[in-house]
């Protein structure tokens, strides 16, 4: 395989093209909000430095690929969870862009699924969220998110090594909460723009190892469960 920052940078260009896409009006004005791939790439060259690769990660609402592909492209096994179908097409298309040009291993586990990424047995806890889903119902499939998402992955948010999120900012503290409930002990979150979330618990000072500045969408940040 060429080398780990070749790798990462071959795709980082095809999620450029994607987000490109996404952005054009041919796309029907996805309002899809990617996080720069550049810096999620110089992410995960930073995370390396604090999980081998025998790590699982699990990108929760992974979109187009993002994190998902850069992570698999380091050899991390990769998995997520989209509740927008038109986003798991591009993803399904970017994976097998990386893989033709030789930038994924295919031997490296890399899965996804369309659904809800709040496991079921979770959701009673946080009726709130469903409220909010109910609101958003128009914009999205609420068909996908009947059955546990997680039935159809090797990992859960309570099994990850890793996890990555950066949800829509209605849920940024729901999602930060869960995972302060629910992640495993020696979970590694990366969290662009949870900063202030992670200040906000007594956790901060355990959580405090921030990685990287990010171009005006706050930092990424990458935490330990204390
Ligand atoms: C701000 S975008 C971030 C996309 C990508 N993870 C990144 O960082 O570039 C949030 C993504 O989460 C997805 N999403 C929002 N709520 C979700 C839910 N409850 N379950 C699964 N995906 C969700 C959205 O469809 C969208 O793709």
């Amino acid at each position: 395989m060429m080398p780990l920052l070749e790798r990462l940078q071959g795709v980082v260009d095809i999620l450029d093209d994607s987000n490109m896409e996404l952005e054009s009006p041919r796309s029907g004005e996805s309002g899809y909000i990617p996080s720069p791939p550049q810096m999620l790439a110089e992410a995960v060259v930073g995370l390396l430095a604090h999980a081998d690769i025998s790590k699982v990660s699990l990108d929760l609402g992974c979109g187009n690929g993002g994190w998902m592909l850069l992570a698999a492209a380091a050899g991390f096994a990769s998995h997520g969870v989209e509740i927008n179908p038109f986003l798991v097409s591009h993803l399904q298309r970017n994976y097998e862009r990386a893989i033709a040009a030789g930038l994924i291993d295919p031997a490296t586990p890399c899965s996804w699924t369309i659904g809800d990424m709040i496991p079921v047995r979770l959701s009673a806890q946080y009726g709130e969220f469903r409220r909010l889903h109910k609101a958003q119902e128009r914009t999205m499939p609420i068909a996908a998110v009947r059955e546990d998402s997680y039935a159809r992955l090797p990992v859960d948010p309570s099994t990850a090594d890793i996890v990555y999120c950066w949800a829509w900012p209605t849920q940024s503290r729901f999602v930060f909460n869960m995972l302060q409930d629910c992640a495993k002990g020696d979970a590694l979150f990366v969290l662009p723009s949870y900063e202030e979330y992670a200040a906000s618990t007594d956790k901060a000072e355990e959580n405090a190892l921030h990685l990287a500045r990010l171009c005006g969408m706050g930092k990424v940040y990458v935490g330990r469960r204390a």
